[in-house]
């Protein structure tokens, strides 16, 4: 595996396995990876001859009161973890080189019919930054496939819009939820949680998540009970909740009673974290 800094290079590397017709898959990430990432390394690894992994923690992302400074940054740990996973290139980006006159200063995509809601919501700019470091990594790369995780629902709903809208050549796969063995799904940030949040609070989510979901295929139909009585119980666990909204999983509008397939997307505050799951299914 080749780790590289600039884009000249990527481009002088990927444009000659490109130029012998090999198939270049991409994961775009921020580093300090887990299970759930390197999930999604095997998954572009099933569909392609090539795999690009990049790690960059994008400041156009982050909220001016957000974790940018303490987000955990673990670059040799994370080499080895990828060479190990027979990855080809890892593309180490830098801010002087993605964003030269400042992340403000640089043209941004929006995705804005789905950029609001959710997590956008309590997160103001942060799917800006995401669409637009997405798209400036894609015309680096080229990639013929890029993965991104279902843990990201929201996520991964406006990297296809976007993809989808602006006619990029691209295919985009979505990978499921790595979860650890108490339901918990695998995120950079769980590193933030004490050992007894992590072990014993922290599963609430998904928990929560599951129990709704049964509700709803027991035929459970008022949608503001089952979010009032998740809130209840996340916040008696020890989370702050933020939201718990059963959606369409295709607008992620709230939901109908008429959708045979739903999402439920959820977010809480715990400890020094803030968590985010969900859950699809078809009732
Ligand atoms: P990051 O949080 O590092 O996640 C990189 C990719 O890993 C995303 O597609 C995310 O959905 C996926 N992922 C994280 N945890 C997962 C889990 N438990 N199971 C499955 N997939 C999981 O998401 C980002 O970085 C950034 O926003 C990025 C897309 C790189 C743009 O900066």
């Amino acid at each position: 595996m080749q780790t590289v800094h600039s884009i000249a290079e990527v481009q002088d590397i990927v444009g000659a396995r490109r130029s012998e017709s090999l198939r270049i898959g991409f994961v775009p990430t921020m580093g300090n990876l887990h299970g759930g990432h390197l999930t999604l390394v095997e998954k572009a690894k099933k569909s392609c001859d090539f795999v690009v992994v990049s790690i960059y923690v994008n400041p156009l992302q982050f909220g001016p009161n957000e974790d940018y400074d303490s987000y955990p940054r673990t670059m040799e740990q994370d080499q080895q973890l990828l060479m190990d996973h027979g990855v080809d290139l890892l593309y180490a980006a830098s801010t002087n080189e993605i964003y030269p006159e400042g992340s403000e200063n640089h043209t941004h995509i929006s995705v804005d019919i789905l950029d609001g809601m959710h997590c956008g919501n309590t997160r103001p700019g942060f799917f800006r930054g995401i669409a637009t470091v997405v798209t400036k990594l894609f015309n680096i790369v080229r990639p013929d496939i890029a993965v991104f995780g279902e843990k990201d629902f929201q996520q991964l709903t406006i990297i296809r819009k976007m993809v989808k809208d602006m006619v990029m050549p691209v295919e985009i796969l979505g990978a499921p939820i790595a979860r650890e063995p108490t339901g918990l799904a695998m995120s950079s940030r769980n590193g933030y949680l004490t050992p007894e949040e992590r072990g014993e609070i922290a599963p609430t989510l998904h928990l929560c998540l599951s129990e709704a979901r049964e509700a709803i295929q027991a035929g459970e139909t008022d949608f503001d009970l089952l979010r009032r009585n998740a809130f209840a119980k996340m916040a008696q666990a020890g989370f702050k909740p933020d939201y718990f909204n059963i959606c369409n999983p295709e607008t992620l509008l709230p939901a109908t009673h008429n959708e045979e397939s739903l999402v439920i997307l959820a977010a809480g505050y715990l400890g020094k974290a803030r968590l985010i799951d969900n859950i699809h299914f078809n009732r």
